[in-house]
């Protein structure tokens, strides 16, 4: 059960002595992480989290999740970032990218909103909810992100308008700060049920709060299969023994590869299932080690599908890439080819055969091809796509981001670079407080 890291796909990139260069940086990583010494030691919650979760929070997200099922056909999940990712990785993962058109589904659909500043995509989805019942998780750490605060004003009054202010109020799930922040206020003076994002996890770690358990939990995730999966991976990523921690070697694996100028990282799926996951990793890598004019730039590539379009450059474009595989062989709904009489598209030599050894070879003609291209392959192979196994994966993967910022030096847990277009984007509003420069922002816009 878990990730079994595969390293066939290095061969002729890497050397054995690479690797062991490396374990000594990533264990001395691991002793900091583990002692909360090193750079953002105040954002470490999220070690620890799988198996010290707040239960009696856990149980009031199980209880609301109960209700929305109960009163609404809708949930409308609004957050950006860290605040909806991981989430909708979730949903996807466990049930479907089809989940909101799968038939007899009981549990309500889930639009994601206050993700993107368009007026279209929004009008679009309340045309979408039309006279059905719903509910809004409104997700914010900050509780003053513009994107989610402009999404929330809209879907509040149009709820304040079909329920009243008390019936909203009730179909009002705020998830946000303990104390502090604008969604916190607006939350108490409403009366809304509010659950913690914790002071020391940061948005991309926040998946296994209630920043995602709650859209998850309405979705009918099971949440224990999703934490024993996180607390199975917090065991395994915690093996001291450098040998048997899949975890630190890939976080070792990733730096061997940037030190041979390998500074892209393709996260690489053969199931439809994983694509929003693969949405997830960027967010999580890229926020955390893109800084300081460091880091290996994270992105995400879903094949076959990009076989017949991003393949071409990874076969043969710039060799500054390389590929981490989750391939898992097994299909959760197979589908057996059947022969033709005809056989006019000449694929009767695959009668009898699974879709999933066809998308196997697939697989495995790839990751040579891509070798034999000059593009090292990581592999790790999930043995199913399911609750457990998102718990697993979400924790596997933000213990070797926390690792890979502190190999690279820095701290993995701040996100400064967010701010630029935050404080430009202010000034040319003309925001109270950011009146300063917007003249000189203007003028370099009209040249
Ligand atoms: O990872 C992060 O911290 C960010 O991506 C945040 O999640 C994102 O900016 C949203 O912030 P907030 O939850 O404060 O609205």
């Amino acid at each position: 059960m878990g990730i079994q890291l595969k390293q066939n796909g290095l061969a002729g990139f890497l050397e054995p002595e690479d690797l062991a260069g490396m374990a000594p940086l990533v264990e001395a990583c691991a002793g900091q992480l583990a002692r909360g010494d090193g750079l953002g030691a105040d954002a470490l919650g999220w070690i620890e989290l799988p198996r010290r979760y707040d239960k009696a929070e856990f149980e009031r997200i199980q209880a609301a999740a109960k209700k929305i099922q109960a009163d609404s056909e809708v949930l409308v999940v609004i957050g950006i970032g860290g605040s909806y990712l991981g989430a909708r990785a979730a949903l996807e993962f466990v049930h479907s990218p089809l989940y909101n058109s799968r038939a007899g589904k009981s549990t309500p659909d889930i639009y994601f909103v206050g993700n993107n500043l368009s007026s279209t995509y929004i009008n679009e989805v309340i045309e979408l909810i039309g006279e059905r019942d719903f509910s809004v998780n409104v997700i914010s750490k900050s509780g003053t992100t513009t994107e989610p605060a402009i999404a929330f004003r809209v879907f509040k009054k149009l709820l304040e308008q079909k329920y009243g202010k008390p019936g909203a109020a009730r179909r009002i799930y705020a998830t946000t700060d303990r104390e502090k922040g604008a969604l916190k206020s607006l939350a108490d003076a409403e009366g809304y049920e509010t659950f913690v994002v914790p002071d020391d996890i940061g948005g991309r770690y926040s998946v296994l709060t209630a920043v995602g358990l709650l859209p998850m939990a309405a979705s009918g995730i099971d949440l224990g299969a999703v934490m024993r999966g996180a607390d199975d991976a917090r065991a395994a990523c915690a093996e001291s023994d450098f040998s048997k921690n899949q975890c630190r070697q890939y976080a070792a694996l990733r730096h061997c590869l940037f030190n041979r100028g390998k500074v892209i990282e393709i996260l690489v799926n053969y199931e439809p299932r994983l694509t929003q996951f693969g949405e997830w990793y960027k967010q999580l890598f890229a926020e955390s080690e893109g800084k300081n004019k460091k880091g290996i730039f994270p992105t995400s590539a879903n094949f076959s599908t990009d076989l017949h379009s991003i393949g071409q450059f990874i076969q043969d474009g710039s060799r500054n890439l390389f590929e981490t595989v989750l391939w898992c062989p097994k299909a959760e709904r197979p589908l057996v080819i059947e022969a033709d009489e005809a056989n006019i598209d000449g694929l009767n030599f695959l009668a009898g055969r699974s879709m999933q050894f066809v998308n196997s070879k697939a697989y495995a003609g790839t990751l040579l091809a891509h070798m034999d291209g000059g593009v090292p392959n990581i592999v790790l192979e999930l043995d199913d796509i399911d609750a457990y196994h998102f718990g697993y994966t979400v924790y596997f993967f933000e213990m070797a981001c926390a690792l890979s910022g502190y190999l690279f030096g820095l701290n993995p847990f701040n996100q400064p670079g967010v701010e630029s277009y935050k404080t430009n984007m202010f000034t040319l509003l003309h925001k109270p407080g950011y009146e300063q420069g917007a003249a000189q922002l203007e003028q370099r816009l009209s040249q």
